[in-house]
């Protein structure tokens, strides 16, 4: 009897395992197949040919949800999305126009426009609210693998002092950037005459031009491919909370067909009076352009106004500042430098501004070679680095005119003709 009661159960214990197998094994094919189901759908979803699918496998961190507008879809890849953004994070996502479309609520909010286009102010489903950037016209030449290239270098940087891009947007209608928002505007609000809530101490200009200095540095020095930003003034330091400099607009240049542009008298590169001399000749253009536009960004901080100031003004008489501050600076009079930063009396935000002043005009040396590197500039800003004296940046210039009124020293005359 007890051989046969074993056999029995053995023969049962064989049954039950044969039907768990054959269940997990009916389970697994449904799961396998129901997965290869929804990639086949999600690629004939996003509608490109295999172009288009490698280039989004490459660029995208969770663009199967950015690629389809079916709410249902959406719900059904969110798992998914977290899966891709393990594997393929810090990556861009690409948007359809469609999407662009819902963020800004059909571009209901412009911000503002400049040299690559216009801005909106948009928000994401989650209600992070975002800055989407429509790049004008100039764009219509790249070709698409390029423009995943650029996007891709400019998706890699990740550095406190640089502003986010989430994403883009690139269809046969709407090529576009889509970034973090920045709350507090830009530099320049907090600068030029600025209204009573923008009014900042020295303290925290000089905060925000160490974070720009670092923002540089990092672009220049430390990021996997070296970038020029080609455009650095007040309007490309965007502000986040507690006035956290957030550097935008870098890598457009080269987005946008202009870095290898020769510059003409009306500009294709920078922006005049922060653009380096070597952009408007041709000359052989470097990293060290930033540097001298970063150096104009660093007068401006030091005078709280416009290097350039035309018209019948109160401070005619220090019309173009840069060269101004030069001439003091040679007088040795540094109260007159400082007076404007350090209004306060306040002994560290005046040794602050001496030292921007005498690291801005290291910054805008004539010749590249002469103007310091990044990491260099950050150093002497810090107090780590001893500052030399200076030399003369603007021994190139039209001697200034010595009949002019006491503390005449720069023209908008001289700048030009040295142009
Ligand atoms: N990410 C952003 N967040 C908030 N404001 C932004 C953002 N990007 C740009 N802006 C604002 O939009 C305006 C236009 O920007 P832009 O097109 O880059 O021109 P520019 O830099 O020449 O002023 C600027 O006033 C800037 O302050
Ligand atoms: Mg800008």
């Amino acid at each position: 009897m007890a051989p046969c009661i074993t056999s029995s159960l053995i023969l049962a214990g064989f049954a039950v395992g044969i039907i768990t197998t054959g269940v997990v094994g009916v389970v697994t094919i449904i799961a396998i197949y129901k997965c290869a189901k929804l990639c086949v759908k999600t690629d004939l979803q996003r509608g490109g040919g295999s172009r288009d699918r490698e280039a989004e496998a490459s660029m995208t961190r969770d663009g199967e949800r950015g690629s389809t507008d079916d709410a249902g879809d959406d719900v059904e890849m969110g798992s998914m999305s977290c899966f891709f953004e393990d594997i393929l994070k810090e990556r861009p996502v690409r948007f359809s126009s469609q999407q662009l479309r819902a963020f800004t609520r059909n571009y209901a909010h412009r911000v503002g426009s400049g040299g690559f286009g216009v801005v909106y102010k948009g928000r994401f489903p989650n209600g992070a609210a975002v800055a989407v950037k429509v790049l004008n016209s100039t764009m219509g030449k790249r070709a698409e693998e390029q423009f995943m290239a650029e996007v891709g270098t400019i998706g890699r940087t990740y550095h406190i002092n640089l502003v986010r891009l989430y994403g883009f947007c690139f269809d046969g209608t709407v090529k576009a950037l889509v970034y973090e928002y920045t709350e507090n505007g830009s530099l320049d609000g907090y600068l030029f005459d600025p209204p009573p809530d923008k009014t900042v101490g020295y303290g925290k200009l000089y905060e925000i031009a160490v974070g720009t200095a670092k923002a540089l540095r990092y672009l220049h020095e430390e990021c996997a491919q070296r970038i020029i930003h080609y455009d650095i003034k007040p309007e490309n330091v965007l502000l986040g909370a507690g006035l956290a400099p957030k550097v935008s607009d870098f890598g457009l240049a080269r987005l946008c067909d202009r870095e290898d542009t020769h510059l003409t008298i009306t500009g294709a590169r920078g922006t005049p009076g922060y653009a380096a001399p070597e952009l408007w000749m041709p000359l052989p253009v470097t990293h060290k352009c930033d540097v001298y536009s970063y150096g104009m960004l660093l007068f401006e901080t030091l005078g709280r106004r416009r290097n350039l100031e035309l018209g019948l003004h109160a401070r005619e008489s220090q019309e173009w500042y840069p060269r101004w501050v030069w001439h003091r600076f040679e007088a040795g009079d540094t109260d007159a430098l400082v007076a404007r930063a350090a209004a306060t009396g306040d002994k560290k935000d005046r040794e602050a501004a001496e030292r921007v002043c005498k690291v801005a005009l290291w910054c805008v040396q004539y010749r590249p070679e002469d103007r310091p590197s990044m990491g260099s500039v950050v150093r002497m800003l810090e107090g780590e680095d001893q500052i030399a004296a200076p030399r003369n940046p603007f021994a190139h210039l039209a001697p200034y005119n010595s009949t002019a009124t006491a503390g005449s020293y720069g023209s908008s005359d001289h700048l030009l003709s040295a142009r």
